[in-house]
């Protein structure tokens, strides 16, 4: 199947109560663990590319390889830029082929996160590219903040009203207690403040830095109107744990296919029992 916009596929979501997972892909095999995830759940899929992964792959690879992908599966499936920079990486990333971006402004004050969400919103809407937008900041668990510290980034219910108002986004990313990479402890989201925020706006729900996140609490979230769920920590400890299984096991393998072969299996199992907590699997 061709690629979908992510405004088709989180409507959908909306409608039938459930979140759609953006998983990181970074290689060929992460790619392929995903999309036969996805083709073997029945299950909507977004592809996420970070910052990260197109300064190591490429942006026409990676848009080369999920495209690849998403022909070969008759589910339907994103592609997406993970917390675009500025408007020329947006501008690349539809040259390139995606069919959906975010442009994360949060750090700037909010009169001008605005002004840069909407100069993209402007042009990719135009030619039929979903845009998600951030507000309040969602940090990583490495920054040396504590937790009064962090909540005072924690999205503004009010705030946000404007802010959708304002820019016209397909789908908004809050922060409501979660960070990206490995929790210390155990995360707690601010389950409330996603209620009013989703009392006051109807559209989608992005929820960030969900590896680590307890399943009670995903599923309180997608109650809550969260409808698309990121994950990217969790898809790589899975993978890197499997491969340094395999080298431990048989240190004198030479052939990366036999290391990288698990792990690929690996993750597709570990995308798919997030589908299945998403409640996306069988909704392609
Ligand atoms: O949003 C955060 C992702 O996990 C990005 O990580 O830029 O290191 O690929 P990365
Ligand atoms: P985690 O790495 O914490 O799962 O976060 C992923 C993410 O939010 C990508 O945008
Ligand atoms: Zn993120």
């Amino acid at each position: 199947m061709s690629l979908v916009t992510l405004r088709e596929v989180l409507a959908q979501a909306q409608e039938g109560n459930y979140a759609v997972g953006a998983f990181n892909a970074n290689n060929l095999e992460i790619v392929q663990a995903i999309m036969a995830a996805a083709e073997s759940q029945n299950s909507p899929v977004i592809i996420q590319a970070s910052q990260g992964a197109i300064k190591y792959a490429g942006l026409e690879h990676i848009s080369a390889m999920v495209r690849a992908a998403a022909a070969t599966v008759s589910v339907p499936v994103v592609l997406h830029l993970d917390h675009g920079t500025d408007f020329d990486q947006v501008m690349r990333c539809i040259h390139a082929g995606f069919t959906s971006v975010m442009i994360d402004a949060s750090q700037y004050p909010l009169a001008e996160n605005i002004a840069r969400v909407k100069k993209v919103v402007e042009v990719a809407q135009a030619v039929g590219v979903s845009v998600e937008a951030e507000l309040g900041r969602i940090g990583g668990t490495e920054d040396q903040v504590s937790v009064s510290e962090a909540e005072a980034f924690f999205t503004d219910p009010k705030e946000a009203v404007h802010f959708v108002e304002e820019t016209g986004v397909d789908a908004l990313a809050v922060s409501i207690g979660t960070a990206h990479g490995p929790y210390k402890g155990e995360p707690k989201l601010d389950l409330e403040r996603l209620s009013k925020i989703k009392e006051l706006c109807t559209l989608p729900i992005v929820l960030h830095g969900a590896s680590g996140v307890p399943e009670d609490a995903i599923r309180a979230a997608i109650e809550r109107g969260v409808c698309k769920i990121n994950i990217d920590t969790e898809l790589r400890q899975t993978f890197t744990a499997r491969m340094r299984q395999v080298i431990a096991e048989k240190p004198a393998e030479i052939d990366p296919r036999k290391i990288l072969g698990p792990a690929r299996e690996a993750l597709q199992q570990a995308v798919e029992a997030k589908m299945t907590l998403f409640g996306s699997k069988g909704q392609a």
